[in-house]
């Protein structure tokens, strides 16, 4: 694999709260470690620290549980307190570049993001070779991408959420000569709204060029997720600690395989082939 970029650098991220990022991180994590990658994670939104606790609950359940689930290696950065903006800046670089320098012999290192902006989410998406954006299926999620003026997707500006992530393609480009491959991920579909759901494909695949992501499905509503979460499992954990799998398990587990494959990331292409 000596010519596939190591680690590569997924960030999750978007600046609406609550829809799925660090969800996201811990399943595509698990999805890695279990094709036997290594696997270093960065929660710089350690004062909220889902995806700490995430990890945390996991380790307790190894503790207490026969299993040995893979987990991975985890990094929690906490916002620096000085009275000058600048200092703080440096002082969050310089423990941003330290976390990133300890996890260096990792396949890959996930970030996950807060829902607003701020230094280190900024200086993550710079970093990323491919960010992936959740979106629920609701117009003030879209909002996040564009300014949409009475739905019209001829009359739009972007969001300021897409003008960072253009800041950090030319920021990548120019540091690294590499490009970020920015992919927006539907969460939480539902067949409730089964217009609207239509709707919102129409649009995001519209804007999709203009942009400048490429769109995927992801995953559907499940009450699951939030049971999982407390007890540190994935959904591509069930069989190994005896959970006979639904017909809803098998489907949602397709759903992360999906999201995966459509990653195209090149490792796990190198793999298949070596494989194959
Ligand atoms: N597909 C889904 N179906 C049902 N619930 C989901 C789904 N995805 C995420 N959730 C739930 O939604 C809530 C928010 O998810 P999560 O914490 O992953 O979002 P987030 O984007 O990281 O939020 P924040 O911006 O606050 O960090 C959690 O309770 C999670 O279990
Ligand atoms: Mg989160």
């Amino acid at each position: 694999m000596s010519n596939i970029k190591k680690p590569y650098v997924i960030v999750l991220g978007n600046e609406k709260g609550g829809t799925g990022k660090s969800t996201a991180a811990m399943h595509v994590m698990v999805y890695l470690l279990r094709l036997d990658f290594k696997v270093g994670c960065i929660d710089v939104d350690a004062r909220q620290g889902t995806l700490t606790r995430y990890i945390e609950n996991r380790i307790r359940y190894n503790q207490t549980h026969e299993e040995r689930l893979p987990t991975p290696v985890s990094k929690a950065l906490q916002k620096a307190n000085f009275d000058d903006v600048k200092q703080n800046e440096q002082d969050e670089k310089a423990r941003f570049d330290e976390a990133m320098a300890e996890l260096s012999d990792c396949d890959f290192i996930v970030i996950d993001t807060p829902g607003n902006d701020t230094f280190f989410s900024r200086v993550a998406h710079s970093y990323a070779d491919t960010i992936i954006t959740p979106l629920n299926d609701s117009f003030i999620d879209l909002d996040m991408l564009v300014r949409l003026h009475s739905n019209d997707p001829n009359n739009l500006r972007p969001s300021v959420y897409s003008e960072m992530i253009w800041e950090q393609k030319k920021n990548r480009l120019m540091r690294d000569k590499q490009p970020i491959d920015w992919i927006v991920m539907r969460n939480r579909l539902t067949n409730l709204y089964a217009k609207n759901k239509e709707e919102m494909h129409k649009i995001l695949t519209a804007l999709s060029k203009r942009v400048g992501y490429r769109l995927v499905a992801g995953f559907s509503e499940r009450v699951i997720f939030r049971e999982l979460f407390v007890q540190g499992l994935t959904l591509l954990d069930l069989q190994e600690v005896g959970i006979p799998l639904s017909m809803s398990h098998i489907a949602a587990r397709q759903e992360i395989r999906s999201v995966l494959d459509m990653l195209q990331l090149p490792h796990l292409q190198k793999k298949l082939e070596t494989a194959g």
